[in-house]
């Protein structure tokens, strides 16, 4: 099915989001639609989706990036941008059901670049990757780093950001007109109760314990999802390459939930998780995108505050 956006701006860019309903680039999509671009939005409803927001201010596709149709149907939009973030996302998910994961995010991945391929007007296409693809690592890892990812989510991703490099070496319409971004762990509202501070969240209201994998060990950084539609345009507007998100604020998940629970005054119930083959430390090297001129609108403190205070 369709929803075909009321009218084409003549003199207004045109960028394709792939995943566009999805928990971080549905802000996205919003921001483009107020920019007064417009907006076409490739995503199969499935996890993490958010069809509440398909309002007739941007066209919404519902196709599947891991189906070969998809790419014409790229192509037919004659986007001057492409984001791809189309992905199989939840690392558990990807850990019970490697062969889906690895096929649907790997397909969904060459689909977006050869459609790029095939783009002679493209002006730029980004790949959304995931610090994840970095592996265990002892000290914050630079854009230009060995990956060494180690779930089959993160694997999936770094295939991506292996296929992007050979796609831009390889073709000279794609040479300097491919970026990369490398998040950290993103929270705030929309956000699929499977991640740990949705998981925290939820657990407020209903009581549900949260799942704490490997005692709470795990150390990641963490970015309010307000401040990712303002980095991601300033690297598609300027940037060159690779460049990792985040602000540097990291903490182990049992740190996080004392300062949920500091935040709110409310205790957090929790129970035993075990995630087999779990990256103990994500930390990221974040010079790159403040060398680019992005400054976050949202300390890690501020958005942890709008976030428990707004409503489920
Ligand atoms: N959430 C994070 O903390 C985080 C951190 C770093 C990188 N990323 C990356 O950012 C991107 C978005 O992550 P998110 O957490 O917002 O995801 P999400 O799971 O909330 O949303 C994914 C969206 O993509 C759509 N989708 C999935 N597979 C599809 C397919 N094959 N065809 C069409 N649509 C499909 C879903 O319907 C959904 O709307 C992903 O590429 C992810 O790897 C996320």
């Amino acid at each position: 099915m369709f929803w075909w956006r009321k009218e084409v701006k003549k003199d207004a860019p045109t960028i394709l989001i792939t995943g566009g309903l999805g928990f971080i680039f549905s802000h996205v999509t919003e921001y483009y639609v107020k920019k007064g671009w417009n907006v076409v939005v490739v995503d199969n409803l499935s996890e993490g989706s958010n069809p509440q927001i398909i309002d007739g201010s941007f066209k919404h596709i519902n196709a599947h990036m891991a189906q070969l149709e998809v790419v014409e149907r790229i192509i037919r939009e004659e986007p001057d941008y492409i984001i791809h973030a189309a992905a199989i996302t939840d690392v558990d998910y990807s850990i019970r059901e490697p062969r889906r994961t690895f096929e649907k995010n790997i397909r969904g991945e060459i689909h977006a670049f050869e459609a790029a391929r095939n783009l002679s007007k493209l002006k730029k296409i980004m790949y959304v990757s995931t610090d994840e693809i970095y592996g265990e690592c002892e000290h914050p890892m630079r854009e230009d780093e060995m990956l060494a990812p180690r779930s089959p989510y993160a694997s999936s991703k770094a295939a991506g950001s292996l296929m992007r490099t050979a796609y831009e070496n390889t073709y000279p319409t794609l040479s300097g007109r491919m970026a990369e971004i490398r998040p950290c762990n993103i929270f705030g509202p929309r956000q699929d109760s499977a991640k740990i501070l949705a998981r925290i969240k939820k657990s407020l209201h209903t009581g549900e314990p949260v799942p704490l994998h490997n005692d709470g060990l795990g150390y990641r950084e963490f970015l309010y999802v307000k401040n990712m539609p303002s980095a991601v345009d300033l690297v598609l507007e300027k940037g060159d390459g690779i460049y990792n998100i985040g602000v540097g604020h990291g903490s182990t998940v049992a740190e996080l939930i004392r300062k949920v629970e500091s935040i709110t005054g409310k205790k957090i119930s929790t129970t035993p998780s075990h995630r087999s083959g779990m990256d103990l430390k994500y930390q990221t090297d974040t010079s790159r995108i403040h060398a680019l001129g992005w400054t976050p609108a949202y300390s890690f403190e501020e958005g942890l505050r709008e976030y428990f205070t707004l409503p489920e």
